[in-house]
């Protein structure tokens, strides 16, 4: 017997009945509290999507490209923990993790993601807790995007919990750059060189003087009233 055989037979004979109760329960634990976080997400998403629908009536225009949501994968939650320094339990995720539920909203033009990331903060049972503007302030390497923690309510059935959101909003510009640059070099070991550097920011810069010149043709149309908003 090699000693990964040995220490996995010592493993498994520690493993009485208490310890399997014990690992069921701290298993039960993190399940339901990912059932939370796709509430939360479920809550987000149907708001994105009720503004979808008055934004389809009133403007005769839709700004909502796309919603996608995401639930964080329990390795990259562990990857997380461990690079913040902390045992991964489920007080911990729940406390240090702000990402384990994500929407994000593609939308149409610049102005869209604004009006609303408004409406969203608007609405009574939102609150923000952190803001990151990488399009007025983009990040070194170029990306685009309007990110918010946002908290809500669940409703259980005999109690109320607060829950964490992440919600990306970027124009369908600023998606194309990112999907590309993730698929070339977002958290992968890759050496850009300076050149490359300097191509992907001026990718970037391409793709953000398209959404200027497509928003202000969008406010052009709108003053001279051949659309509605
Ligand atoms: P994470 O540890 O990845 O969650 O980053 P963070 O906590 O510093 O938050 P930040 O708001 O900067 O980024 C959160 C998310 O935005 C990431 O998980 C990606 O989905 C996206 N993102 C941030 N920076 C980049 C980037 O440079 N390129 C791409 N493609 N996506 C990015
Ligand atoms: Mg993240």
């Amino acid at each position: 017997m090699n000693i990964d055989e040995q220490y996995r037979e010592q493993l498994l004979s520690s493993i009485d009945d208490d310890a399997l109760v014990w690992i069921r329960e701290k298993s039960m634990e993190y399940i339901r509290l990912m059932s939370y976080y796709r509430c939360a997400m479920m809550e987000i998403e149907t708001k994105f999507k009720v503004l979808r629908e008055e934004y389809s009536f009133v403007h005769d225009r839709n700004p909502i490209n796309s919603i996608t949501t995401r639930l964080k994968s329990p390795m990259s939650i562990k990857e997380k923990m461990e690079r913040l320094g902390c045992e991964p339990t489920v007080d911990n995720i729940e406390e240090k993790l702000n990402d384990v539920a994500g929407v994000r909203v593609i939308c149409a033009f610049k102005d869209d993601v604004y009006a609303l990331a408004d409406a969203l903060l608007k609405q009574d049972d939102v609150v923000l807790i952190e803001t990151k503007d990488y399009i007025k302030n983009p990040k070194e390497n170029g990306y685009r995007s309007l990110h918010m923690i946002v908290s809500i309510p669940i409703y259980l059935a005999h109690t109320k919990r607060e829950m964490k959101v992440e919600v990306q909003i970027r124009t369908i510009a600023m998606d194309s750059w990112a999907s590309l640059e993730h698929q070339l070099v977002y958290k992968k070991d890759v050496e850009l060189t300076e050149e490359m550097h300097a191509e992907l920011d001026e990718c970037a810069n391409l793709s953000a003087a398209l959404d200027e010149k497509m928003n202000n043709l969008r406010k052009s149309l709108f003053e001279k009233k051949c659309i509605l908003k």
